[in-house]
């Protein structure tokens, strides 16, 4: 009987947020006429009695409906108690106007225009303190200009516009203080101290709550913040309590993410270190790639002049960009025309810009290579079938961001390791058909455990 009895009021409770518009709608409506009537020297008085009398009974079942919401808990004692008596003020002050307006009481008709005033403002305030319960004491100007939300008094927010370049996306700051703020602040703040926890800042965080520490950096499954929300939802201490939205899958699972990495307050997405299955779901959320960049997509060089491009051509080359949206070019000697080796000082005036160059079969000696220079944006680069060994290849010595160097068909031998070396971004390499003998490669293969020295099918076999 007496579950029964709860369940009924929780359910009429509910209906609170629709029914509390009626009042609202009805006696501003009384207001307007009132105004109405006066300029326009018209009697409503007939029309405005039964909107007075449709406010008043309205409002008192929003105040009975009220009543049963708020047994159900879960809201910030100051403002639900503000809220409950300015409703009730609602009700009354809207039963004596309409008594008034009715003729069955007699006031003097400037206390019956004060009294509507006062509805009005009564109304105004109680809506607020009403809408603050149910979204927030931050919901009203969360989007207000910086300006008027100051003005006003609002928490300032930060905005949670994800940047696409997940070395600058916090992972506190960003992902997990959204979360809270959408599902747990408006329990645990600063001024709602559910648990005597408040979820808003560092050090309340790390404060905890009534029974101590609500999070165990380095360990979510033992932090009372993650047992709490991966409960049974019908457990008593599940959160958000009280059937609020709990938070979702990939919700929990940032959280979990967060505290597991050691519940840092200040790393980027990327130095927290992201596996394939929060690389989805950062994806998935927040559009984040977290696909560690190529150094062409993260470095910026100023266009080549189109004059220069121009030149390169004229002397029977390729040169384009290598995508649209850098300044990285691709130089590659045609297949079909020999070049004029005296054109390869014109590389010189695009040597930030080269960042893939092929220039094999080209007849080049070591002395030749000298052309390359200062090519250090250089991250492919075709030498093959050209006569030239080790010694040639001095220049590129320590170029950082080489990943791939194709040496097949020329005279270099083993002590090409000493050059490869040297290149902390090498991926690859090509021998084949190089002087360098089957035990070098694999010699060098050893050296080399992150390249991959392709020495040709002779050498797998
Ligand atoms: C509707 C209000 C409400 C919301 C929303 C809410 N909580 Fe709570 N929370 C409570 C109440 C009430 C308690 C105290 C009773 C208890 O411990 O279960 C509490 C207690 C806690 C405690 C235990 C604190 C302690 O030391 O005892 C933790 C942890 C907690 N909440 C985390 C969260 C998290 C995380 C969220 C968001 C996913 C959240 N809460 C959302 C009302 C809420």
């Amino acid at each position: 009987m007496m579950l029964l009895e709860f369940q009924l009021a929780g359910f009429l409770g509910r209906f609170h947020p629709i029914v509390v518009h009626l009042p609202i709608g009805f006696l501003l409506l009384a207001g307007l006429a009132e105004l109405i009537a006066r300029k326009r020297n018209k009697n409503l008085d007939g029309a405005i009695s039964i909107m007075l009398l449709s406010g008043a009974v309205a409002a008192v079942l929003a105040v009975v409906l009220g009543w049963l919401l708020a047994g159900e808990g879960g809201y910030d004692e100051s403002t639900l108690f503000w809220h409950r008596w300015v409703g009730v003020a609602v009700a009354v002050v809207s039963i004596i106007a309409w008594l008034v307006k009715s003729g069955q009481l007699q006031l003097a008709s400037k206390t019956y225009q004060i009294s509507l005033v006062v509805l009005v403002l009564l109304i105004a305030i109680t809506g607020h303190l009403g809408g603050n319960l149910t979204h927030g004491p931050n919901y009203l100007l969360e989007y207000a200009p910086e300006p008027v939300s100051a003005l006003l008094g609002g928490t300032q927010k930060q905005n949670i516009v994800l940047a696409d370049d997940p070395d600058s996306v916090k992972v506190y700051e960003h992902i997990i203080v959204p979360l809270l703020e959408s599902k747990c602040m408006e329990c645990h703040n600063e001024t709602k101290l559910k648990g005597d926890l408040n979820l808003q800042t560092q050090e309340a965080i790390l404060a905890g709550g009534d029974n101590g520490d609500v999070i165990v950096p380095g360990n979510a499954h033992e932090s009372e913040i993650f047992k709490r929300i991966t409960l049974r939802p019908d457990n008593k201490k599940f959160m958000p309590p009280g059937g609020k939205t709990p938070l979702s899958y990939n919700e929990v699972k940032l959280i979990e993410w967060w505290l597991e990495s050691g519940a840092d307050f200040d790393k980027s997405v990327m130095e927290t270190g992201v596996e394939p299955e929060m690389k989805f779901v950062l994806a998935q959320l927040y559009g984040l790639d977290t696909d560690p960049k190529s150094y062409v997509e993260r470095a910026f060089v100023e266009a080549a002049s189109s004059d220069n491009l121009t030149q390169l051509v004229d002397a029977g080359f390729y040169a384009q960009p290598i995508a649209a949206n850098n300044n990285f070019i691709e130089v590659k000697k045609k297949r079909t025309t020999d070049i004029d080796k005296s054109s390869l000082k014109l590389m010189d005036n695009v040597k930030q810009q080269v960042t893939w160059l092929h220039v094999g079969g080209a007849g080049l000696t070591d002395t030749d290579l000298s052309f390359l220079q200062g090519m250090d944006n250089l991250t492919r680069l075709h030498l093959e079938n050209n006569p030239i060994t080790t010694a040639g290849l001095k220049v590129i010595e320590g170029f950082p961001h080489l990943e791939s160097l194709n040496l097949y068909g020329t005279e270099v031998t083993g002590d090409v390791l000493d050059i490869l070396k040297t290149l902390p971004s090498l991926k690859k390499v090509y021998l084949w058909q190089s002087k360098v003998t089957r035990e070098e490669a694999a010699q060098i293969q050893e050296a080399l455990p992150d390249v991959d020295v392709d020495a040709g099918i002779s050498l797998s076999s």
